[in-house]
């Protein structure tokens, strides 16, 4: 099977640092409201450990206990000061080394969520460094609040182990949800995915080869509806191509059997020129018909085999004067003996040009053909020459009804575009090839209801500037 070129981060790569950065995202946002709640719960444990240590103040006589106890008593509910109260009377229930201010006050009986995640923010920004207030009702009756004064410290250090724990467990989890995603989209997409492409890139390569065709896994999902179609596709186009390399050979024997018949035809041409001599007025009526159809069906192989590639030869070029050469074709096209056709060539005596002859004179031979026909043997048909630089256009219009438009949808098409009987529909498309093959161009220039022009453009070829024009001998193309 077809190596393909591995990609730098693959699919299921990519499908793993989305997952792993998703679970990451959905972390914190369930982190922001636990670690709020995680320092309410806090504060709030802190007042109730802070409520039992002041009953025992209550419990001593004289509410007073020794020093010593009461120091150990807010140690132990790792507080400064507690204080109770009670029927809007403050009473003082234990006290410590108190400091000279205090940094913030929260009373947590209004503390909304919103106000909950902005004060843990500010608890973490301020890294552990202030004294605060915290207040609350109690837990279960005993006074109407309960008043705590204590270093932020312990609350700071419990919030950041907390949320590293979260910060470990996010990761942990994304880490462990990712590898099992990563491992079941490689078997169940990437692989086959990958099948498919290697399939489809060796099989553009070497279409040919039946290894390169994919055998669907029968599931039935959108992959395997891939599968079953690419499978498809790849027989047909195996097929077509197959058909297709049997009709260039069956081409090329046509060509070759065309190109025999035409000099068996050449034969019978030229003994058909002899029964002319014959007196018989029926072999006299006969043979301007015979000879006529023989011509056609030469014609034709010729135009066949110049299609087919069979005998086309690279031009030939010379540089030439190409007023004569225009009318020489005029007076091939125009001497029909029931034509009434003016071959009108209005191209500068002194208008010479770079290309083959032979060339030249077959692409204005069909396109004057052409214009004779579309006019039915009767009009004029215009031949205007110039250069522009080292470009020579030569324009053929006529006074013809125009092309119809399945004549120009199909325009230049080999064997499509014929309307005319007995037309093969080749003429067009050989005399584009050959002004093509001269680094030139045949275009329709105008399709009007009285007429049509086609113009050929053909470009010098690297023409010494001062060479002296050929003289073309008469009656040679
Ligand atoms: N000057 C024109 N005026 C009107 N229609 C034209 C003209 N030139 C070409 N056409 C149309 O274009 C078609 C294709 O022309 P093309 O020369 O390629 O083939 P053809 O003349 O039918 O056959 P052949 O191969 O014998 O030349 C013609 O059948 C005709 O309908
Ligand atoms: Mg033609």
């Amino acid at each position: 099977m077809f190596e393909l070129p591995r990609p730098k981060i693959g699919l299921s790569g990519r499908l793993m640092a989305l997952t792993i950065a998703f679970i990451l995202l959905s972390s914190v946002m369930i982190y922001v409201p636990s670690i709020a709640y995680f320092r309410l719960q806090y504060l709030n444990n802190k007042i109730a450990g802070a409520q039992i240590a002041s009953l025992a103040v209550e419990a001593a006589q004289d509410n007073t206990l020794p020093v010593y106890l009461e120091a150990e008593l807010l140690i132990n509910a790792d507080v400064l000061a507690v204080a109770l109260r009670r029927d809007s009377v403050r009473f003082l229930m234990l006290a410590g080394d108190l400091p000279a201010t205090i940094d913030a006050h929260f009373d947590l009986r209004h503390t909304g969520p919103l106000d909950a995640i902005t004060d843990a923010f500010t608890t973490l920004l301020a890294g552990g460094k202030r004294h605060i207030r915290a207040m609350n009702a109690p837990v279960h009756g005993g006074g109407d609040i309960i008043d705590i004064v204590m270093r932020e410290e312990p609350l700071y250090r419990a919030m950041i182990d907390y949320s590293w724990n979260v910060a470990g467990l996010a990761l942990l989890i994304s880490l462990i949800t990712s590898g099992l995603l990563y491992f079941r989209l490689h078997f169940l997409m990437v692989r086959p995915i990958r099948k498919l492409t290697a399939s489809m890139v060796g099989f553009r390569e070497h279409p040919e080869d039946t290894r390169h065709e994919i055998t669907p896994s029968g599931r039935r999902d959108e992959i395997g509806v891939a599968e079953h179609e690419l499978a498809g596709m790849q027989i047909e186009v195996r097929q077509s191509l197959r058909q297709k390399a049997r009709l260039a050979q069956l081409g090329t024997a046509v060509s070759k059997i065309n190109h025999d018949l035409r000099n068996i035809l050449a034969n019978v041409q030229m003994a058909s020129d002899r029964l002319l001599a014959v007196d018989d007025p029926n072999v006299r009526r006969l043979t301007p018909m015979l000879i006529g159809s023989v011509g056609r069906a030469i014609d034709l192989c010729t135009d066949t085999l110049s299609y087919g590639g069979a005998r086309e030869q690279a031009p030939r070029r010379l540089r030439f004067e190409l007023a004569p050469l225009l009318d020489e074709i005029g007076a091939a096209i125009c001497n029909a003996p029931d034509a009434r056709l003016i071959w009108k060539n209005n191209t500068p005596r002194d208008l010479e040009i770079d290309a083959d002859p032979d060339h030249i004179f077959r692409m204005v031979q069909n396109l004057g053909r052409n214009a004779a026909q579309a006019m039915k043997g009767e009009g004029v048909i215009r031949l205007e020459a110039r250069r522009n630089g080292p470009l020579v256009t030569i324009d053929v219009s006529d006074e013809g009804p125009g092309l119809s438009a399945m004549a120009q949808d199909r325009l230049f098409e080999p064997f499509a575009g014929s309307t005319s009987e007995g037309g093969t529909g080749l003429g067009l498309s050989i005399a584009r090839d050959l002004a093509r093959a001269h680094g030139g161009e045949l275009r329709l220039l105008r399709n009007t209801s009285s007429g049509a022009a086609f113009r050929i453009e053909i470009p010098d070829n690297n023409v010494m500037p001062f060479e002296k024009p050929v003289q073309l001998a008469k009656g040679k193309t």
